[in-house]
């Protein structure tokens, strides 16, 4: 196919990337973390929303109060791992509309301020910016850990004190140990999962 991208790229990002559960020493710097951020902000989201919010928690006392909150089979994955993103969606996005779509801000406020629509938006897209970011640090060589057993109240309230900003889901970012991903899982096939109309 003309333009696609090479097998051994298809390979890193789809056909044999996994989730890991395991995590070597290896640490994520500063810049790896800003790059994974620079190409995931480029995902579409509805009228440029940009609905996700990240808190990058890399300090063992970031990792100590998240991993308080997580499900007992989580807390070892966050505490092991060099690196853990909660991924979070700002119901206050229309704020930073003036700045993302100028003059058209207004309009779309206005239309997002709808019962439900401010909640919907900032879910679909926010999940959507939060898949990006996967993609995003597989493409840098990063392995991902994507997991939703942890309280998000508590998150909230622990991260995002003072803002409109509610945990989606958290994703471990790393080296994986190459034996730690779970038996791979079968997907359901093109007919099962759609069809072409
Ligand atoms: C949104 C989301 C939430 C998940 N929650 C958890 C979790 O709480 N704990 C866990 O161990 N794995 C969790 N997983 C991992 C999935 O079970 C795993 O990604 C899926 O089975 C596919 O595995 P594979 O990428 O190795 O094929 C989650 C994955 C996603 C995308």
């Amino acid at each position: 196919m003309e333009n696609a991208v090479s097998e051994s790229a298809l390979n890193q990002l789809f056909l044999k990337a996994r989730t890991y559960n395991e995590w070597s020493d290896k640490t994520v710097d500063d810049s790896t973390v800003r790059q994974v951020y620079e190409l995931l902000k480029w995902g579409p989201t509805s009228a440029n929303s940009c609905p996700a919010r990240f808190m990058w928690v890399r300090s063992s006392e970031g990792k100590s109060r998240l991993a308080a909150l997580a499900s007992e089979r989580n807390r070892p994955k966050i505490l092991a791992a060099p690196l853990t993103v909660i991924v979070g969606n700002d119901l206050s996005f229309p704020d930073t509309l003036p700045k993302l779509i100028g003059e058209r801000a207004a309009e779309a406020a206005k239309y997002f301020a709808q019962p439900g629509v401010t909640e919907s938006t900032a879910m679909r897209n926010g999940s959507l910016q939060g898949a990006y970011l996967i993609i995003a640090a597989r493409a840098l060589g990063l392995d991902c850990g994507p997991m939703s057993g942890f309280d998000n109240a508590g998150v909230d309230k622990e991260f995002f004190a003072g803002t409109r900003v509610q945990s989606n889901f958290i994703c471990n970012l790393g080296y994986g140990k190459p034996d730690s991903p779970f038996p791979r899982n079968p997907r359901l096939s093109f007919e099962e999962a759609g069809c072409l109309v």
